[in-house]
């Protein structure tokens, strides 16, 4: 039965790295995927999450299953973490948390929750949008729907065609939007237009379910949860599907949360029960170690402390490498303007090169990037810059 199926279509992102792995070229650069690398290349392990990881082998006692919805412990650090210390939805217990395997994992749980207790409801996508986006919503059963996001012509967030389009969905329907750093054009909307998104969210009774995979690496981890809490108002709904994967180099301990917001905490704990029965038949319930390790640090002040230096020592790595980029293209003379790239946050830089230019780049030059023209910036370096940027001149 195998032999007769036809070759599968390799992932748009991850797919990459595949590819770039059995390419022969010592110069190759992988700038696809998304993950943070420091100047000398690698991607390194967090100070205190070693620390952390230290302590719980140390006080270890057992391996038995967690709960389906993993640890309370990890839910209320997740929840501090988003909402922040003393926030309605903590006080109140309109919040309930479950732990998934990264933030995909939340959002497919999130997806087959919806597919099933709300069968009918479409979900509203930006365009563009992560190109995993649409293979989980659709794996899952959902209807998809896009909104309008990004302006070409300036590089920009087009946000009077956003905000009429969200106020053209129907009532009840899911809305998906990037809590900070936009996968893949790192546009993010103002506060004032957050606040206006959350208005119609609001008035048109939306269900919002917000990706929240870079919190901590556009301003900061409070600055960044500042424009998606203008849609947790008293009595909303809102789903959030959260990852530790980029803000503490988590990767592959594939550690992230699905929270789930009643209108007050009954209704909250009813979601979750719901929550957890579609837990229970895909993955039957988390694994802990990578949460061990971020409930240890969330919990400890310490260790906290220097983990918010440490994320703050990566985004300003991250930020110098895009005006480095932008220099070193100038300074090639390349004619086309590229100063938009310092103002775009997070690990990505929508670069408009089209995808003729993405596939010289790969196959003349071994530089991997993003069929959408998304180079990842968190992966390039100072010894990297010079060839990258010739290349880019040369294939413009
Ligand atoms: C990315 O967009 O590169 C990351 O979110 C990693 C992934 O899983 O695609």
């Amino acid at each position: 039965m195998f032999e007769a199926l036809a070759e599968a279509k390799p992932d748009a992102i991850l797919g990459l790295t595949e590819a770039f792995k059995k390419d022969s070229n010592p110069d190759k650069i992988n700038l696809s995927v998304g993950v943070y690398k420091d100047s000398s290349g690698v991607t390194p392990i967090f100070r205190a999450v070693k620390e952390a990881e230290k302590r719980l082998i140390q006080d270890e006692k057992t391996k038995g299953y967690l709960a389906i919805n993993g640890s309370e412990e990890y839910g209320r650090a997740v929840q501090t973490l988003l909402f922040g210390e003393g926030h309605e939805i903590l006080s109140f217990g309109r919040g309930a948390t479950a732990h998934t395997p990264g933030g995909t994992g939340g959002l497919r749980v999130a997806s087959d929750f919806i597919v099933r207790m709300f069968p009918g409801k479409k979900i509203w996508i930006s365009d563009p949008t992560w190109a995993n986006h649409p293979n989980i919503f659709s794996a899952a059963g959902l209807e998809i729907e896009t909104y309008p996001y990004f302006d070409p012509s300036n590089n920009g967030l087009d946000f009077s065609s956003m905000i009429a389009a969200l106020r053209r969905i129907p009532s009840g329907d899911v809305v998906l939007l990037h809590g900070c750093c936009h996968n893949p054009t790192g546009i993010d909307p103002t506060l004032d237009q957050w606040k206006e998104i959350g208005d119609v969210v609001e008035e048109k009774g939306l269900l919002p379910l917000v990706d929240f995979a870079y919190q901590g690496l556009a301003d900061g981890l409070k600055d960044d949860a500042a424009g998606f809490l203008n849609l947790c108002r008293p009595g909303q709904e809102m789903l959030v599907a959260s990852s530790f994967s980029k803000n503490f180099g988590l990767y592959n301990e594939r550690v992230g949360a699905l929270t789930l917001v009643g209108a007050d905490s009954e209704s909250a704990n009813k979601a979750m029960g719901h929550i957890k029965t579609v837990i229970r038949c895909n993955y039957s319930n988390p694994p802990f170690h990578g949460a061990g390790i971020v409930t240890t640090v969330l919990n400890d002040p310490a260790l906290y402390k220097d983990w918010d230096s440490e994320v703050a020592e990566m985004r300003a790595r991250i930020n110098g490498m895009r005006k480095l980029f932008v220099e070193t293209l100038a300074a090639k003379g390349v004619g086309r303007d590229f100063s938009f790239i310092t103002g775009q946050r997070g690990m990505f830089s929508f670069s408009g090169l089209t995808k003729d230019q993405v596939e010289r780049l790969k196959n003349e030059y071994a530089i991997y990037i993003v069929g959408s023209g998304r180079i990842n910036v968190a992966g390039m370096t100072e010894s990297n810059m010079d060839r990258l940027c010739e290349a880019i001149k040369s294939v413009l």
